[in-house]
């Protein structure tokens, strides 16, 4: 995926506000950065390849005229990252500039096309066709806001478009999109569009909507949005959103995603909040249903999981966990209207997981989406939506939305156990005040295990290979423990069910290899002993994540993170996951690398 912004404005030069916008959405992308301004019909660029930082260094991003321009975050799709395939892109005479987020599957054809009548192209990308369908269109004497409807009618694939002209005698800005998202943002006499909210929340809350299908026009009066294909004009009232400005900065802390893990107790309590009927009505559909499928990529998946035992666990009631991305090849053709999804998407545009909804709805199955934010693709497509609260999450590894996931599915399980029955109610009500419980134990769980993680690091950061194990829930845990750290630190990592582990992976093991043990005090803790000493015996370096009093543990161990309190055991991700994150974050540092960008990664994949 790519950041995008737009901003038109009465007065006073844009540059530096997209350069600040571009920075806060960079987790989007971070091959290449680019933003153009128009002042006196003339264009303005400059793009490079690398971060934004970098490419300010060189270019100094906030000298350029002008009250209109645009901006790009690139996550390379066609064409290496470099400075001719950094966006925008522009026509044959350099009037139309355009940035894009997006993949547009007819590029080759329709390139070829335009080279026939003798347009020239500079870079490898599929974004290029756009300026210059657009000055086809305009030379046949189309005004921009006709010209992008005609090309938006040509084109295959997935977008967000947002473009400009010196040609158009006002300032106006227009976009359009189909699978990619754009949010437009609304203050006195400037008017901003954005691929994500965090690009304008410094200078406002309010927000309204384009969807699929939308073209806007941007002026620095307002903005016009009409359907895309018959002109009919869309009134849309503007969305306060709740998040700061505040909460997508940094605040002190070194980065996004440690910032994001001490959040994570805020984060919980805020989605504890979610009023009880949008809870039930998730439990409803999901007891009313004949099968229940839980559709997830990544560490939603790794929540899914998580989610799949506390509703086994607490109602008695088993749903599949499928990812996403194989999801119509692994049902089989079997899902029917008496099913039921819940897909669960931080990002709500990932679209693997929206490819599924839309089969799912095909199929006529009911669809419930839990995701993080407002307004996103897969808001659009649920029955019944729910919003967790962790606000915006900028690092690119998920950590405190990952938490939210977790906490809405606690939830919904209690609400469908008092409809299944399967719990009585007093074990129902000390599982929901334990819930209560939580945000505070987590806050205990980073102050004693983080300054030990910064230690385990420092020790193992050499190690080519480490190995986590876990059993029942747990196995969710070690899941989301390997990825985070093959994701952030480039280290290889493997998680197995510590049952499956003497099936194979017991050969990796050699005197001294890492291999992590979580082990929460339930029906699982004897067996997970069984396998330590298995590997122990072997020659492994012991490392637990335990509960705080277990002696036994702590003696088997070469070195332990501690649990402080006895673990509602269908909860236990959400507090032994903890030490693992700031494990991982501190193993990207001690290795040299940005935790909050890694490499080859974006925060949401829109691509298949
Ligand atoms: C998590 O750290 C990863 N960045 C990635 O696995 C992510 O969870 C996955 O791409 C799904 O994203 P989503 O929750 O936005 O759908």
């Amino acid at each position: 995926m790519c950041g995008i912004i737009g901003v038109v404005q009465k007065r006073g030069d844009v540059a530096p506000f997209i350069h600040q916008a571009l920075k806060r959405l960079e987790y989007r992308g971070y091959d290449s950065v680019g933003v153009t301004t128009i002042h006196n019909q003339k264009l303005y660029m400059k793009k490079d390849k690398g971060k934004v930082d970098e490419v300010h260094r060189r270019l100094n991003l906030d000298d350029m005229p002008g009250s209109i321009g645009i901006g790009h975050t690139r996550w390379a799709t066609h064409g290496i990252p470099s400075m001719l395939n950094s966006h925008p892109h522009f026509d044959c005479n350099s009037e139309i500039a355009v940035v894009h987020n997006g993949v547009i599957d007819n590029f080759l054809e329709l390139k070829t096309e335009l080279s026939r009548k003798g347009h020239v192209f500079k870079s490898e990308t599929d974004t290029e066709i756009i300026p210059h369908m657009l000055e086809d269109y305009i030379k046949n004497g189309l005004n921009l806001v006709d010209a992008v409807k005609k090309t938006a009618q040509r084109i295959e694939g997935t977008y967000a478009i947002v473009v400009m002209s010196t040609k158009e005698k006002d300032n106006k800005i227009v976009c359009t999109r189909d699978g990619n998202p754009l949010v437009i943002g609304k203050k006195k006499d400037v008017t901003y569009v954005s691929s994500d909210i965090p690009a304008f929340l410094p200078m406002t809350n309010d927000m309204i909507l384009l969807l699929d299908g939308e073209l806007a026009c941007l002026s620095s009066e307002g903005v016009k949005i009409e359907k895309l294909f018959d002109n009919t004009e869309i009134e849309r009232e503007s969305i306060k959103i709740s998040w700061t400005a505040d909460q997508a900065q940094k605040s002190g802390y070194p980065h996004f995603m440690l910032k994001e893990i001490h959040e994570q107790p805020e984060a919980i309590r805020n989605t504890l909040r979610l009023r009880e009927e949008i809870i039930e009505e998730a439990a409803r559909m999901i007891h009313d249903s004949k099968r229940v499928f839980m559709l997830a990529m990544g560490t939603s998946g790794h929540a899914a999981m998580t989610g799949r035992h506390m509703f086994a666990s607490i109602a008695g009631i088993l749903p599949s966990f499928e990812l996403a991305s194989d999801f119509p090849d692994t049902v089989y053709g079997s899902l029917t209207e008496e099913d039921c999804i819940i897909a669960i998407t931080q990002s709500g545009e990932t679209t693997d997981t929206i490819s599924a909804v839309k089969y799912a709805k095909e199929k006529r199955a009911k669809i419930i989406a839990i995701t993080n934010v407002v307004g996103s693709s897969i808001t659009r497509l649920a029955d019944h939506t729910i919003i967790t609260q962790a606000g915006p999450e900028i690092g690119v590894a998920a950590t405190k939305t990952f938490m939210v996931q977790l906490t809405s599915l606690a939830l919904i399980a209690l609400a469908l156990a008092k409809r299944s029955g399967f719990t009585n109610s007093e074990s129902l009500m000390k599982k929901r005040d334990f819930l209560d419980k939580i945000p505070d134990i987590i806050s205990d769980v980073i102050s004693r295990n983080e300054e030990r993680a910064r230690k385990l690091a420092g020790e193992l950061y050499e190690q080519p290979s480490l190995l986590f194990l876990g059993r029942g829930v747990s196995i969710s845990t070690v899941e989301e423990a390997a990825l985070k750290l093959k994701e952030i630190s480039y280290n290889h990592a493997e998680a197995y069910s510590a049952g499956e582990s003497k099936h194979g992976p017991i050969a990796l093991v050699h005197d001294g290899f890492p291999v992590f043990f979580v082990v929460p005090n339930d029906e699982t803790r004897n067996r997970m002993i069984g396998n330590i000493m298995e590997m122990k015996a072997r020659g492994a370096h012991v490392i637990s994540v335990i509960s705080k009093d277990d002696k036994e543990l702590v003696e088997l161990s070469n070195f332990v993170f501690t649990i402080p309190e006895q673990i509602e055991p269908e909860f236990s991700t959400m507090a032994f996951i903890v030490p693992l994150q700031l494990f991982s974050y501190y193993m990207a540092l001690r290795k040299g690398y940005d935790p909050d960008m890694p490499r080859n990664l974006a925060k949401s994949v829109t691509v298949l």
